[in-house]
């Protein structure tokens, strides 16, 4: 039998332990739930993306039966941590599109949209999987009717956001924001030799693209703003 001195002192024990658990809880669980409740970049240091490793780890996931879903969950992972993303590729100061891979297979590229720059509705013709890691991407998606192309849906992408989007979608693009975005652009074949079609923002009369089209408009669009292309 415990004496009243001796169960007080036996509570006491057991308290502190339970205050300890509790603080140790704290210390390994909060951190995990606070990063799975928020898209909030998770790296802030000077820790840079291995570039030529995360191209490596695409190739390999592009090889998968569900090729598209294996690829974005490398894209997911790499747009987590945004900032290791922009310590290797530096922050957007143009319209650019800068390739990293180009393949019969997949390509994937940094394109980076001047503020509020707008892109017409175009097609890829192959799958798609877009990340963002500064900055905000707006689509609108569009489908194709007897009368040509109509609006029928949204999606804001913002910095860390990973989206899909199939080999028939046609979408436009916007960066409504009054700075850069940045986002890495992964296409499950070559995109750069591929015709496809572009239609035009005000009359949607469909039109002919391709990537020289596409390096076009990203020149026209820093030429407006007075940006060096090659800067
Ligand atoms: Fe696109």
């Amino acid at each position: 039998m415990m004496s009243r001195s001796d169960k007080m002192q036996f509570s006491r024990q057991r308290r502190t332990v339970i205050a300890g658990v509790a603080a140790l809880s704290s210390y390994l669980i909060l951190p995990t739930v606070s990063y799975a409740s928020s898209k909030k970049p998770t790296s802030t240091g000077r820790e840079r993306m291995d570039i030529d490793r995360f191209v490596e780890d695409c190739v390999i996931a592009n090889k998968e039966s569900d090729a598209q879903a294996a690829v974005k969950e490398v894209l997911a992972k790499a747009v987590s941590t945004p900032n290791t993303i922009i310590n290797a590729l530096g922050e957007p100061s143009k319209a650019g599109l800068n390739v990293l891979l180009s393949s019969p297979t997949l390509t994937i590229f940094a394109a980076t949209w001047t503020p509020q720059m707008n892109l017409m509705p175009h097609d890829h013709l192959m799958w798609a999987n877009i990340g963002i890691y500064t900055g905000r991407e707006d689509n609108i998606f569009w489908k194709r009717s007897a009368d040509g192309i109509k609006a029928y849906g949204a999606e804001a992408l913002f910095t860390g956001d990973a989206t899909s989007l199939p080999d028939n979608a046609v979408h436009s693009v916007t960066n409504p924001l009054l700075r850069f975005t940045g986002g890495i652009h992964i296409y499950g074949g070559d995109f750069f030799n591929t015709t496809r079609s572009q239609w035009d923002p005000e009359t949607l009369n469909k039109e002919p693209s391709d990537g020289a089209v596409i390096r076009g408009i990203f020149q026209r669009e820093n030429e407006r703003l007075g940006i060096d292309s090659n800067g």
